[in-house]
C-alpha cells in the first residue's frame, strides 16, 4: 500500500470514528415543508441532510412540530404555503438556526420570537419582482376588459352582437390613471409597464418618497386619500405588517371612484374583505382583480368567487416555473449560508 492509500485509509477510518463519536460536524439536518424541485433538492443535499414533506401542499402543523426536534434549518415555502413561525414552533426546534421562506413576504414570521431564540429568518426578494408585476397587469387588463367574464359568456353560446351589446363594454387601461400603494421593487415594475406599455399616468403612495421612481416613471406622490380619489386603477402592493392590516376598508372604498378597479397582489389581510364585497355589490367599485384573500385557501362559499366583476387567481403572483425555481435556489443559498456560519443574502428583521 503506498503512502497516499494509507493516508486515505486513515482518513476514512477517522471520519467513521468521528461520526460514531458524534464529534465530527455531520451535515446539518434540514426539514422542508413542501416537495422540492429535483435540482433544488440536489443543491440542498450537497450541504444538508434533508427530510422533505412529500405530501400534498405543505406539512401539516402537527406533523411539523414532531419533525423538527433536531433540525438546524427549516425551508418553508411555496406561495401561500408558508406556515406560522412562532414561539410554539420554535420551542419544538431547540437546535434551529435558520428559517428560510421561499417567498418575498415574511408576515408568517414572529420576528420577536425569532430574535429571542437567535434564529435567523430569510426571504427571497428580487427574483420574483417582474413575475408578480406581470400578474398584477394581467389582473388589471382582465378586470378592465372583462376578459374572464366575456370568455365565459361566449362559452355559454353568446356573442356580442345582441341588443345588449353595450352591456359588455369594459374600460380602457391605456391612458388612464394608475394609483400604486407601496412603491417597492414590485410597485416599480408595475409602474414601468404602466408608463411605457400603456401610457398611464401614475400616482403613488409609500412610506417614503421615491425620487428616482418619480423621475423615471413620472410618478406623482399623493397622500392615500388623494390617490384613492384620483385613480382609475388602485393597485395594493404593501407588505402585511401591523400598520397595513386592513389598510383598505369601507372608508377607503368610499373614497375611490365608482368606476375604479381595485387590484390586490400583496396579502389578503391588507384589505377588509367584507367591506370590499359590499363596495362591489353596491356599485361603489367597478371591479376587483385579486390574487390574495383574507383566508387562504379561500372558502368555496366566499361571494367573491361568484361575482362577474371580480377576477380571481389562487395566490400565484410568483408562480411561474422559472421564478419558483429561482426563489427556491435563493432560499437554499440563504439557508446554507447561515448553516455554514456565513451571512445570508436576505436576512429579514424588525
Ligand atoms: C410572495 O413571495 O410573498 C408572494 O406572495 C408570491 O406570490
Amino acid at each position: 500500500m503506498n503512502d497516499a492509500a494509507v493516508a486515505a485509509l486513515h482518513k476514512w477510518t477517522d471520519d467513521r470514528l468521528d461520526d460514531v463519536k458524534g464529534e465530527k460536524a455531520l451535515k446539518p439536518k434540514v426539514y422542508t415543508t413542501y416537495k422540492l424541485q429535483d435540482e433544488v433538492r440536489e443543491l440542498l443535499t450537497e450541504h444538508c441532510e434533508v427530510t422533505e414533506w412529500r405530501g400534498e401542499g405543505r406539512t401539516p402543523r402537527e406533523v411539523l412540530l414532531k419533525e423538527i426536534g433536531d433540525v438546524e434549518g427549516l425551508l418553508t415555502g411555496g406561495p401561500s404555503m408558508v406556515g406560522r413561525i412562532d414561539e410554539e414552533l420554535l420551542s419544538h426546534a431547540p437546535r434551529l438556526k435558520v428559517v428560510s421562506n421561499v417567498s418575498v413576504g415574511y408576515n408568517n414570521f414572529d420576528l420577536e420570537a425569532l430574535e429571542k431564540r437567535d434564529v435567523i429568518g430569510t426571504n427571497t426578494p428580487y427574483v420574483l419582482d417582474e413575475t408578480v408585476a406581470d400578474l398584477a397587469f394581467g389582473l388589471i387588463l382582465s378586470t378592465a376588459r372583462r376578459i374572464v367574464e366575456l370568455g365565459r359568456f361566449m362559452q355559454e353560446g353568446n356573442w356580442k352582437l345582441s341588443s345588449k351589446y353595450h352591456d359588455v363594454y369594459g374600460q380602457d387601461v391605456y391612458g388612464s390613471t394608475l394609483g400604486i400603494i407601496g412603491m417597492g421593487r414590485i410597485g416599480e415594475a408595475i409602474a414601468q409597464r404602466a408608463k411605457f406599455g400603456f401610457g398611464m399616468d401614475i400616482v403613488y403612495h409609500n412610506r417614503n418618497r421615491k425620487p428616482q421612481a418619480e423621475q423615471k416613471y413620472g410618478a406623482a406622490y399623493r397622500d392615500l386619500d388623494t390617490l384613492l380619489a384620483e385613480s382609475d386603477f388602485v393597485v395594493l402592493m404593501t407588505p402585511l405588517t401591523p400598520e397595513t392590516l386592513h389598510l383598505i376598508g369601507e372608508a377607503e372604498f368610499k373614497k375611490m371612484k365608482d368606476s375604479a378597479i381595485f387590484i390586490n397582489v400583496s396579502r389578503g389581510q391588507t384589505v377588509d374583505e367584507e367591506a370590499m364585497i359590499r363596495a362591489l355589490q353596491n356599485g361603489e367599485l367597478y371591479g376587483a382583480g385579486l390574487d390574495v384573500f383574507e383566508q387562504e385557501p379561500i372558502d368555496p362559499e366566499n361571494p367573491l368567487l361568484r361575482m362577474p366583476n371580480v377576477v380571481v387567481t389562487p395566490h400565484i403572483g410568483s408562480a411561474t416555473a422559472k421564478t419558483e425555481y429561482e426563489m427556491a435556489r435563493r432560499a437554499v443559498k440563504n439557508l446554507v449560508a447561515v448553516l455554514k456560519g456565513d451571512a445570508p443574502l436576505d436576512p429579514v428583521g424588525k
